[in-house]
């Protein structure tokens, strides 16, 4: 099954909680939280305070992409904070960090899993494929909404998807940035099957409308 995850980057923040329920009630799975340091990515956007009082206003699932820098410091806080699933960037520090960020994730009891940017070859995820509960392909470079989306990544999601197949892995494949009713076909296609939506969901004024069309109903 198909998991529609609207990005709340393009939500109105001083209205989350009601965004997040807006959402939820147009028929999203997941809510995408985009957490960004200033550092790894050159934006900032929020932080664990407002994970916190996002998980008490939701009962949704709540993914957290983190787009910061060496993620390890800071993975079993997000954890506390809420976060059902944990993401981190595979660029952001060493292996070795890489894997505590993942195990300290798993100690809290979270999913968790590794993202991609644009420029990173899909082999850069194998050493974590068998161990994590999802890949994240950025289908843009991290930081910002609205950005058209690199169908040069469509190989990298293939590729991903023949080696979890392959390997018989519970592992889902998620695709962030750009997509849209035009997109989430080529995405889907390729074998993602969990969809970021920030521009194509919050910023539609029919957001169940919106949800039903990346669904491709
Ligand atoms: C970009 C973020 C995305 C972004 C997607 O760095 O990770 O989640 O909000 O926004 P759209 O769907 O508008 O490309
Ligand atoms: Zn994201």
């Amino acid at each position: 099954m198909v998991i529609i995850a609207p990005s709340i980057l393009s939500a109105d923040f001083a209205r989350l909680g009601q965004e997040a329920e807006d959402v939820r009630r147009a028929g999203a799975d997941w809510l995408h939280v985009d957490v960004m340091d200033g550092l790894f990515v050159p934006n900032i956007s929020l932080g664990i305070p407002v994970l916190a009082s996002l998980r008490k206003a939701t009962d949704m699932f709540l993914d957290v992409h983190l787009m910061i820098d060496r993620p390890v410091r800071y993975a079993e806080r997000f954890c506390d904070a809420g976060a059902d699933m944990v993401t981190v960037h595979v660029e952001a520090d060493t292996p070795e960090n890489i894997s505590a960020a993942l195990a300290a994730v798993r100690a809290k009891g979270k999913r968790c899993g590794v993202v991609l940017k644009p420029g990173t070859p899909a082999e850069a995820a194998l050493p974590w494929l068998a161990e994590t509960d999802m890949v994240l392909v950025m289908t843009v470079e991290p930081g910002f909404g609205g950005q058209s989306f690199m169908a040069d990544q469509l190989d990298k999601i293939r590729t991903l998807r023949a080696w979890i197949d392959e390997r018989g892995l519970e592992c889902r494949l998620e695709v962030d940035g750009g997509i849209d009713v035009r997109t989430a076909p080529l995405a889907l296609s390729a074998g993602a099957d969990v969809l970021v939506a920030g521009t194509a969901v919050f910023g539609q004024r029919d957001r169940a409308a919106a949800v039903a069309a990346l669904r491709g109903e």
